[in-house]
């Protein structure tokens, strides 16, 4: 007799099942990340569909709107990200690397949303009394936030059921279990079947709850991967822990624009909003050296100047080596490949750094005209203007190519009292308003470089 209990490999990163392990999912192609699980063979028996309540379809306008309420949080850096506050019913996931503020972030916001809700914090990391101990160094002591210690799922919700607090908050979703299931707390099953029974109360109840996920490069832990289609908003926050900026992105959100980020800054009283993150960027940049530049990329809708520094040195071994922190290193190689080859500045045998401040990450295209203008600056060691920011995208013959949203890049240079602005020649035409900054149209690096320099 075949047994009931069989098990299955499942991927903790992308939830990939297989019969069979294997050292590389097929499902995401991550190595090592398939776990063994047990799992029920027999199906569960769904009541026939005639005994069970049947739902009616409604035309769309008979359904109603009511007001879509939402919750500010006193962050309006987390408002924005979120798409104007936390909107009832809904389900949030706020995930990331551990350490990077996760429980900070939530139990800030317990002040502000504590004078007008009851919050429910459900903690199954800390203790109670090591959340105090946070809580009073961030200063929250609302007589409305309320801490339960519990790592079992359905006890939480019954809280949930009998004290009906207006949010939820639960850190962290990979610590609850369900004890109807025999894999352990953290695997891919418990961590799908928690989120779906507290989304099946928030949903009935209507108790907004924000889940806490980690994630881990070595997929140690299920990551939030498989979490992503039953929430409604995925929040990732990420920066470098040992830089004080945070960024936290919206990856997912069923009520608002992906588009928007909101940067913070980690002090020791907890995250602070950072209201205006390209001067914060910028704060400390060196004058009159070469090797350093000025880009603005665009985070969504949101312009935000960054710096990026170069250095080019003599390479100690046959193979020289190249670098690139915050930004794509294939992408480096290929820049520097054109450079050579196109504008003949020779990198060769010479080692390339490559470095982005502020733990920032850089994937746009936009940004190649400030790489490629660092790292000429220090390969020629000669200085780029203080006063000068520079963007473009750069072609394989060399060209530039004009990149999305020129008009709001100009307008955050200006605002921040940059005097030159270098861009591709074709960004002109995009630019309607005369900005009170001077624009250099050019067509090709060695140009920008005249433009940068004289
Ligand atoms: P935490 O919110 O515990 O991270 P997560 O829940 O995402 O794992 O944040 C922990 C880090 O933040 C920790 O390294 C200490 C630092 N921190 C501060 O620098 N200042 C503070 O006021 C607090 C509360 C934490
Ligand atoms: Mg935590």
């Amino acid at each position: 007799m075949a047994s009931k209990i069989r098990s299955v490999y499942v991927c903790t990163e992308c939830g990939y099942e297989s019969a069979k392990w294997a050292g590389k999912c097929p499902g995401c192609g991550q190595w090592n990340t398939m776990q063994e699980e047990a799992r029920d063979a027999a199906p569960q028996k769904a009541a026939p569909a005639a005994v069970r309540p049947m739902s009616r379809p409604m035309q769309i306008g008979e359904i109603d709107m009511a007001e879509e309420a939402r919750y500010h949080t006193g962050l309006s850096e987390l408002d924005r990200v979120l798409g104007g506050g936390i909107v009832k019913g809904s389900l949030i996931l706020v995930s990331g690397e551990p350490g990077i503020g996760k429980s900070t972030i939530l139990l800030q916001i317990c002040d502000y949303l504590g004078q007008s809700l009851r919050i429910l914090y459900v903690s199954g990391e800390e203790s109670a009394r090591q959340l105090k101990l946070r809580a009073a160094r961030l200063g929250v002591g609302s007589a409305n936030l309320f801490v339960l210690t519990e790592t079992d799922v359905q006890l939480v919700v019954e809280q949930m059921r009998q004290t009906k607090p207006d949010l939820v908050m639960i850190d962290s979703i990979q610590t609850m279990s369900l004890t109807d299931l025999s894999s352990s707390p953290g695997s891919v099953t418990q961590v799908r079947e928690c989120t779906n029974a507290v989304m099946r109360a928030a949903k009935q109840l209507e108790i907004p709850a924000i889940l806490v996920g980690h994630v881990n490069k070595d997929g140690a832990i299920a990551g939030p991967k498989v979490l992503e289609h039953i929430v409604d908003a995925v929040l990732y926050f990420e920066g470098d822990r040992q830089m004080s900026y945070r960024i936290l992105r919206a990856v997912k959100n069923r009520y608002g624009s992906t588009n928007e980020i909101g940067v913070f800054d980690m002090g020791d009283r907890g995250l602070r909003q950072v209201e205006n993150p390209s001067q914060a960027m910028l704060e400390g940049r060196p004058k009159n050296v070469s090797g350093t530049c000025v880009t603005c990329v665009m985070e969504g809708s949101r312009p935000l100047l960054a710096e990026i520094q170069g250095l080019a040195t003599a390479s100690g071994f046959g193979n020289p080596r190249r670098m690139a922190t915050g930004f794509d290193y294939n992408r480096m190689a290929l820049l520097l490949a054109v450079l050579e080859k196109r504008a003949g500045y020779y990198f060769s045998n010479l080692d390339a750094y490559l470095n982005v401040i502020g733990g920032l990450r850089l994937d746009e295209p936009a940004v190649d005209l400030a790489v490629a203008a660092a790292l000429v600056s220090s390969l020629k060691d000669v200085p780029l203007r203080d006063d000068a920011i520079v963007f473009g995208e750069v072609g394989l013959t060399g060209e530039l190519r004009s990149v999305s949203h020129a008009e709001a890049r100009v307008s955050e240079a200006a605002r921040l009292g940059f005097a030159r602005c270098v861009l591709p020649a074709h960004c002109l035409r995009q630019i309607t308003d005369k900005p009170d900054i001077e624009l250099c149209g050019v067509r090709t690096v060695r140009e920008a470089m005249d433009a940068l320099t004289e």
